[in-house]
């Protein structure tokens, strides 16, 4: 009903609304008023999360892309080695797990059977299983050795917006505690993550106040066929999910691509007015990374491709190079996904609605898949 919508046409419209309060609920209680992280809820001892030597996640879909960004969190400010699968691949390829291998399994319902399968498939290897999970209850936590909720909510809408969100909190707070915990050379980086995090659900609130142009842009796309996604580093995730949003929801062709990748091959695809999106990685700090990507849109841009730039405020090398630029607040660079998907989000709703499409039950899929 509409009320249930609380005055938004979808369930999608109401949850991309609903994230900076979703990010800020998750936060709530886990950061101490000194700067530290308490995850007490995470009810597996500090002696055995030192012992740890790897760290392996699981996830399908939109939680599997939440995977990829914590692997880049995770080895950064843990230096443990973090390897990142699709829960239905997993098992299959008989993967070394043992009691030091920390496997964190991803899911929103709590009941896919991939991931439960996967899970399951850890545990009987000796390893311990931490969950992140934003249902209350479900089997994945019940049978897992430890659970950190993620607080979005409940999600209606079959493609997921807030839950991700919410997922790449955890992430960071689990990458973050783990640096704690274990003690890295990154403490005082890692403090200044945390406090960049306790400020994140303002920038989200921000993004959210400026998408007008991107509803515009999305109308105007409506008969296109094809959008691309690039990025780089975390922004790789980011165009994965942007091209998952727009296929389950505009039923487009959508791929995402490392930027990197492009002269091996997907290049050959630009051409004339080919929407391609670009997530832009921060100026600051990791800037070859950034002028890289520069270049990338560059030459795309050259072979005719209509470039929409995702760049932060105050990014000005990308200003020539962009037919359509959406700004967003400035993070630190692992933070990013966390504003930079929301463009894509509402940028993959509109195109929906524009072409007629069932936004909150798209065709053919289920919230949540309990079937292998
Ligand atoms: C997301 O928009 C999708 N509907 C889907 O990929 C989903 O993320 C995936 O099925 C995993 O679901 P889960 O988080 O409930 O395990």
């Amino acid at each position: 009903s509409a009320a249930e919508k609380g005055g938004y046409d979808y369930f999608m419209l109401k949850e991309i609304a609903e994230q900076p309060k979703a990010v800020a609920d998750t936060l709530l209680g886990r950061i101490d008023g000194s700067g530290s992280l308490t995850l007490d809820e995470v009810r597996i001892s500090p002696r055995v999360l030192r012992e740890i030597d790897k760290v392996v996640i699981v996830a399908c879909g939109t939680a599997f892309h939440a995977a990829m960004i914590a692997k880049y969190a995770i080895e950064h400010w843990t230096r443990l080695p973090c390897e990142v699968e699709l829960a239905s691949e997993f098992r299959y390829r008989d993967p070394i797990l043992d009691a030091q291998t920390l496997v964190i399994a991803i899911s929103q319902s709590g009941e896919t059977m991939d991931t439960l399968m996967a899970l399951r498939h850890a545990r009987e290897q000796g390893s311990k299983v931490l969950a992140i999970c934003n249902t209350n209850g479900s089997t994945i936590p019940r049978e897992s050795d430890a659970v950190l909720y993620t607080h979005a909510g409940p999600e209606v809408a079959v493609a997921s917006t807030k839950a991700f969100l919410t997922q790449l909190v955890a992430c960071y707070l689990v990458a973050l505690y783990l640096g704690q915990v274990r003690g890295t050379k990154w403490g005082d980086e890692i403090r200044a993550v945390i406090r960049d995090l306790s400020s994140i659900a303002g920038a989200v609130e921000q993004v959210l106040g400026t998408m007008e142009p991107v509803r515009e842009l999305a109308r105007s796309l409506a008969a296109k066929d094809t959008v691309l996604f690039l990025g780089r580093h975390v922004g790789y995730p980011v165009a994965l999910e942007g091209a998952l949003k727009l296929k389950e929801l505009a039923y487009m062709h959508a791929e995402g691509f490392a930027a990197g990748e492009l002269k091996h091959g997907p290049i050959a695809l630009i051409e004339e007015d080919l929407p391609v999106v670009v997530v832009v990685p921060s100026p600051r700090g990791r800037s070859v990374l950034h002028d890289k990507i520069v270049s990338n849109i560059q030459e795309i841009r050259a072979r005719g491709a209509r470039t929409i730039v995702i760049a932060e405020e105050g990014d000005e090398a990308v200003v020539p190079y962009a037919d359509h630029l959406i700004r967003i607040p400035v993070t630190p660079t692992l933070l990013q996904p966390l504003v930079a998907t929301v463009p894509l989000q509402v940028f993959a709703c509109e195109l929906a609605t524009a072409r007629g499409n069932e936004v909150d039950q798209p065709r053919n899929l289920a919230k949540s898949v309990t079937v292998e």
